[in-house]
């Protein structure tokens, strides 16, 4: 049976990058003689440009009846004085599809230390998954804009934290069992009931060793002792900022990909880097954030773990073997190195479990 791609290229180097992933998908689905049928909708600026909104209605209805979704990125200063800006338009899908979970997984891969900016023995054995809030507080809160004053309100409520934390407890039950929780419950009372609720729900996974730690110093500890977390729940604007700052960790923002999931419905798997204007058109932008998205796709939207682990291992030995994007100090166009991906899924052979 055929499963159903829709891709949103967006704006910048959005395009660029989609096209990567989805050449890496369509080879994949080749070497796995799995089906897939693309189509595309015009998203944010894009979206203002073709019809006046960065979430078409179209574009909404073909978001709801698709299996899954791949966003390139949205935005550009083009747009930053319209009406309504690109933007919005990827929280009102996030919102329209209840997509409330985010995840972001940031790993330093074995022999590949020197590519991040900070020193080697400080990121070595470095493997987060970020699980972000995504469809509350900040962003979605009560909204007022003057000249003189200004106001964005944060609310959260219980169910909203246990949904998410029990996400990252699960995720911390598949990987190394220790959830850190993020917040800044010395200040603000939604991070008091975030951090309460965690600790409420920790009795019911008694394999899970839960800490807290308060954002700001998370964010200092994810530069000095990444490898310290295993996985980070947190709330939406936290998430957001922790996680541009843990892609460096990694070597650039520019190689991670993540998923977006709700309780039911298709996901929406992008590149956490936005539409990089100042790189945009010039074939600089580096694919493989949007390649490994696309193996969350495969993974989590399509439930086709055996293409995803191909994906994600010829995307792993590319950048171990092949000359590599700018952003990570190589030669390469974004183009040539997704070429490179390419050849690689067709080198890799993944190992089939032993009967
Ligand atoms: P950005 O992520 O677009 O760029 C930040 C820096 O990282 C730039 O120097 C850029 O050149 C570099 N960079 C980003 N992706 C790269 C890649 N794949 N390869 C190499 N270098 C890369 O963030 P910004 O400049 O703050 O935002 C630009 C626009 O993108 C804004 O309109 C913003 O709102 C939007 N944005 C969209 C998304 C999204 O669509 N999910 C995410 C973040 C920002
Ligand atoms: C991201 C982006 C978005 C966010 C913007 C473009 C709305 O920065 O996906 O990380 O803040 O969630
Ligand atoms: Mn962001």
């Amino acid at each position: 049976m055929s499963q159903s791609i829709l891709i949103l290229p967006g704006d910048g180097i959005g395009p660029e990058v989609a096209a990567a992933a989805k050449a890496c998908l369509q080879a994949v689905a080749k070497l796995e003689g799995l089906e897939f049928t693309f189509s595309e909708a015009p998203f944010g600026g894009a979206g203002i440009d073709a019809c006046g909104e960065p979430l078409p209605e179209d574009t909404l209805k073909a978001a709801e009846a698709a299996d899954a979704i791949f966003l390139g990125a949205v935005g550009g200063p083009q747009w930053d004085h319209a009406p309504k800006r690109p933007e919005q338009g990827l929280l009102g899908l996030r919102k329209a599809l209840g997509l409330f979970a985010n995840l972001r997984p940031v790993k330093v891969f074995k022999g590949l230390e020197h590519l991040s900016p900070l020193k080697e023995d400080r990121v070595a054995g470095a493997d987060v998954l970020i699980v972000r809030e995504l469809t509350g507080g900040l962003y979605f809160g009560e909204k007022r804009e003057g000249d003189e004053d200004a106001f964005d309100g944060c609310s959260y409520s219980r169910a909203e934290v246990s949904r998410i934390a029990e996400i990252g407890f699960k995720a911390a039950q598949g990987r190394k069992g220790k959830l850190t929780s993020v917040d800044k419950a010395n200040v603000l009372a939604t991070s008091r009931l975030w951090r309460k609720t965690v600790n409420d729900l920790s009795s019911q996974y008694p394999d899970v060793t839960v800490d807290h730690l308060y954002v700001d110093a998370a964010a200092m500890a994810l530069v000095t002792h990444p490898a310290r977390f295993d996985v980070i729940v947190t709330e939406n604007l936290f998430g957001d900022i922790l996680s541009d700052e843990a892609a460096v960790v990694a070597g650039s923002i520019g190689l991670l990909g993540s998923a977006s999931l709700g309780a039911s419905g298709p996901g929406l798997f992008e590149p956490i880097h936005g539409s990089a204007p100042d790189i945009a058109g010039q074939d600089k932008a580096n694919p493989s954030g949007a390649i490994a998205s696309a193996a969350m796709l495969l993974r989590y939207g399509l439930n086709q773990p055996k293409a995803a682990d191909r994906l994600e291992a010829a995307l792993e030995s590319a950048l171990q073997h092949e000359e590599r994007t700018a952003d990570l100090g190589g030669t390469a166009k974004g183009s040539a190195f997704a070429h490179s991906v390419l050849a690689h899924i067709h080198k890799e052979q993944v190992m089939e479990p032993a009967q």
